[in-house]
């Protein structure tokens, strides 16, 4: 087998400490390294958006050793953000999304979890894991399993149909966890991990990724322990997880040199890493693991998941497509970069977690230059404030600035509006959205760019209609009780009429609703703004509902039974109508799983599940 990070040109150093900060203090203990010493080099002015080609895909290495494997977890690590719940349709689309970005593993969800995301991995194996790309490139698709025959069977259950399958099984192993949640001893938690990376290979598995979770506070010589083992047993990927974000990028750079340097058969298997960001360290301690020898990252778009969230894809990617040639000795991912905006609107919308307008790479002020001193530099030459462009990540400066969209602008100028602003449509999203633009339009004279985003979130990025919103009706102010009439139309046209008091008109439309629909939600959140200045405003509505009757799922690190949420969004320039757009599309993202999901499985918590 060859070795991962050696080949003729590349330089081997005797080393003691890692800092990846310093380049002239970065040493390492092991004794090869991937990359020449850092040395100083001028920065890049503008950054070049080739993509070299991406090595052949075996489970186990990668021919060149400066290819960084890429590994998308938003639709795993990412869905257990609270509040995050994606449908199978929008997971589906997320992962075809992936794919066009060229990731390389998509871990598209944990299928013991519940029956609908057994059904939604298995739904992305079938179709994303079987599309080959114009390059020849095909995701593969991966599933999460603890240690345990149950869960690794439903895993290879879902993924088994794609091209590239494969099975990530994982097994805490600090001391913390084997005491409080495992209870269990080293030797227990090694024969479990060991039986288990065997039990999946002995499915037909010939990709096999095992994780020792919590490694960040586990103990190292633990650690080579465990993962020589697992190497043993026929893991193929071992992937070093700071489950609790706790380490700073010089500790986790040195635990993947340490890991490189003492496990025994590592030179078998590709190093991976799996960084949360509760210190605001995750993408970080990703490049750090990358300088370190590590091969493929595990990251999330906009950085979701758990907590404070993972690695972020993005920031990840640009660092290694900025940084990589001079400082990281020539690391380069197979990602597509100008992909990146519309998978962070994508998840945005579907998850309903908001992008911080500060974000790096794709906050909504990453490219803004309000200050005169920087509007300046920027007039003289971008590059002086500017270290990406904008459209390296799918996002096109208008050549028509000064141009606003108004009533009588056709459908040619909203078309070339909605790629600058990153959204690639297809024919019916744009009519759809078009259909709404020209109907806001005769009501306000010009939109501006945030009010079309509003609709397109409105229009597009919804779930599967199960009730539209015919009319509203209200009656409020502050002579007696607010009173609203809502009609609803369900899937197969009929029209449903209820009329309900409350405290405010949106109270009473929400009660109107809930008359209709006949299904107890808790609302759990409701947020309203207003997309522009002035009176004529688009309202942007988000509201974040829970079942009464919960649907449920298990958390893949507790085995608690999890009380899911939806999310759900409206734009209107009347605020009661945005409101009620925003409760029903929340509504029916609740009944679509309600209706594919009627018995979601309960499985045991892990410490009750590791007998086998
Ligand atoms: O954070 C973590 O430890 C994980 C593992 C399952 C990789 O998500």
């Amino acid at each position: 087998m060859a070795s991962l990070c050696v080949k003729p040109g590349i330089s081997t150093i005797t080393t003691k400490s890692f800092n990846p900060i310093n380049p002239n203090r970065s040493l390492f203990f092991s004794k090869t390294s991937a990359h020449p010493p850092l040395q100083s080099t001028p920065f890049p002015t503008t950054l070049k958006c080739s993509l070299s080609r991406r090595p052949e895909y075996i489970p186990n290495r990668i021919s060149d050793p400066h290819y960084v494997r890429i590994f998308d977890t938003t639709l795993r690590d990412g869905e257990q953000s609270p509040g995050a719940t994606l449908t199978r349709e929008e997971k589906l689309d997320i992962a075809r999304q992936l794919a066009k970005l060229g990731v390389d593993i998509i871990e598209a969800g944990f299928p013991a979890s519940s029956k609908e995301d057994l059904e939604a991995v298995k739904m992305i194996a079938k179709e994303v894991g079987n599309t080959i790309d114009d390059d020849g490139h095909v995701p593969v698709i991966c599933g999460l399993a603890r240690c345990n025959r149950d869960d690794i069977n439903a895993a290879w259950e879902a993924v088994k149909y794609a091209k590239g399958p494969r099975i990530h099984t994982f097994i805490a192993t600090s001391d913390i966890h084997l005491e409080h949640k495992l209870r269990k001893s080293k030797e227990e938690v090694i024969q479990i991990a060991k039986e288990m990376v065997s039990y999946a290979r002995s499915l037909g598995c010939e990709d096999v990724e095992f994780s020792p979770e919590d490694a960040g506070r586990s103990q190292k010589e633990f650690l080579y322990q465990i993962l020589g083992e697992v190497i043993k047993a026929g893991a193929t990927t071992l992937n070093i997880p700071d489950t609790v974000g706790i380490l700073l990028p010089v500790e986790f750079g040195q635990l993947i040199a340490d890991i490189k340097s003492n496990t025994p058969g590592i030179e078998n298997v590709v190093i991976s890493t799996h960084c949360q960001n509760d210190l605001g360290q995750a993408s970080s301690n990703t490049v750090a693991g990358a300088y370190a020898g590590a091969r493929q990252l595990e990251v999330t778009v906009n950085g979701i998941g758990e907590r404070a969230g993972n690695a972020s894809l993005e920031e990840v990617v640009m660092t290694i497509k900025c940084r990589g040639k001079e400082l990281l000795g020539g690391l380069y991912t197979g990602i597509n970069t100008k992909h990146i905006f519309m998978a962070s609107k994508m998840v945005m919308e579907y998850t309903g977690l908001p992008v911080q307008p500060h974000k790096a790479i794709v906050g909504a002020n990453a490219f803004a230059h309000e200050s005169g001193i920087h509007q300046d530099g920027m007039l003289k030459h971008r590059s002086t404030y500017e270290i990406i462009s904008p459209e390296d990540i799918g996002l096109y400066r208008s050549n028509e600035a000064g141009i606003v969209l108004g009533k009588l602008s056709g459908r040619h100028a909203f078309k070339s509006r909605l790629r600058e602003l990153g959204y690639s449509l297809d024919d019916k999203q744009l009519d759809d959205v078009f259909w709404r633009f020209k109907s806001v339009a005769e009501k306000k004279k010009h939109l501006s760019d945030g009010d079309i985003e509003a609709l397109i979130s409105d229009e597009v990025f919804q779930p599967k209609v199960i009730w539209s919103v015919g009319d509203v009706q209200v009656t409020c102010g502050t002579l007696g009780l607010s009173t609203t009439t809502v009609k609803l139309i369900d899937a197969d046209g009929e029209e449903y009429v209820e009329c309900s008091i409350g405290t405010g008109p949106v109270d009473a439309a929400y009660k109107a609703i809930d008359l209709i629909v006949k299904i107890p939600v808790v609302l759990r959140e409701y947020y309203i703004n207003a997309v522009t200045e002035g009176i004529d405003a688009i309202a942007y509505t988000r509201v974040l509902i829970q079942p009464q009757d919960g649907h449920t799922s298990t958390h893949a690190f507790s085995g608690d039974t999890v009380q899911r949420t939806f999310s759900g969004t409206g734009a209107e320039m009347d605020i009661v109508v945005s409101s009620v757009r925003a409760y029903v599309s929340a509504l029916n993202k609740m009944l679509g799983f309600m209706t594919s999901d009627s018995s979601a499985s309960r499985v045991p918590s892990e410490s009750s599940q590791v007998s086998f």
